[in-house]
């Protein structure tokens, strides 16, 4: 199922079957503008994510990122152009957004209906390793145990798209690691499209299938990632990849 999400100006009208999309992508947005007063943050922007991909969106601070996440998510609405969206999404923020006065499990079944929310809670939990976790208060929880429920929480229902807006910068490296093989994991079990905003480029080589930089308001870049998860890690490939993203960004290349 598609949905699509037009700007004011957009002459397509037509909403596509999600057989009928070309070349089975989950996301294609087309020719996308979004403009704040006079400040044109998207400009015409393409960006297509296939099904099952796994994208990083990598950015300076302010070029737009989370501008065209919120569009994807449909929070927001592009000033011109067109977005197409599956129906089923899901977010994933920096703060883990949990509801303080809810035990675990009860943030993750938010939004679940039927008689076995309960035990889709439980399993998706366990999905992330908090199994036996599940009445733990959110102050109870660390960083990185709180951004799974996050994660638990936004893979519940079984999206066909997620869409994450910095998830790990506030955690330490160790547990950013982690939940970067969480998260390749999840996306292979789960077998959703993902979208990971972040301004960092090692975690871009960690994650991606596909990286896209974002520079003046359109996709300036794109890099296919196809490494093993050692070579993600060490060697000459990922050495290669990293100068080149750090060009990209503008940013001299730093050993390390
Ligand atoms: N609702 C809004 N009203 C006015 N300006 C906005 C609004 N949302 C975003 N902007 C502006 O659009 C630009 C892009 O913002 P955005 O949040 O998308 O950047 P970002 O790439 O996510 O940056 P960061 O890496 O710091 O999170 C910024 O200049 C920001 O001030
Ligand atoms: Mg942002």
């Amino acid at each position: 199922m598609a949905r699509r999400i037009r700007g004011h100006v957009s002459a397509r009208t037509e909403v596509r079957a999600g057989a009928e999309r070309a070349g089975a992508q989950a996301v294609v947005a087309t020719d996308v503008v979004r403009r704040f007063g006079d400040r044109v943050v998207l400009d015409h922007l393409d960006l297509t994510i296939g099904v099952a991909e796994l994208v990083v969106l990598l950015g300076p601070s302010g070029c737009g990122k989370s501008t065209l996440l919120r569009l994807l998510a449909g929070i927001d609405r592009p000033d011109g152009g067109s977005v197409e969206v599956p129906t089923r999404r899901a977010v994933v923020f920096q703060a883990d957004r949990l509801l303080p006065w809810q035990r675990a499990l009860k943030n993750v079944m938010l939004g679940l209906r039927g008689s076995d929310a309960d035990a889709r809670g439980r399993a998706a939990l366990a999905e992330v390793g908090l199994e036996g976790r599940e009445r733990a208060w959110p102050k109870q929880l660390s960083g990185g145990e709180a951004q799974r429920v996050a994660l638990a929480r936004a893979l519940v229902a079984d999206p066909e798209l997620v869409l994450f807006d910095e998830p790990f910068a506030a955690l330490d490296a160790i547990t950013r690691l982690k939940m970067h093989d969480l998260v390749r994991e999840l996306r292979r079990q789960h077998h959703a499209a993902m979208l990971v905003v972040t301004h960092d480029v090692d975690e871009a080589i960690a994650l991606a299938d596909r990286i896209v930089v974002l520079g003046h308001g359109r996709i300036s870049a794109e890099y296919p990632v196809d490494l093993a998860p050692r070579e993600r890690a060490v060697g000459a490939a990922r050495e290669g990849l990293r100068a080149q993203l750090l060009a990209d960004l503008g940013l001299a290349h730093t050993a390390g």
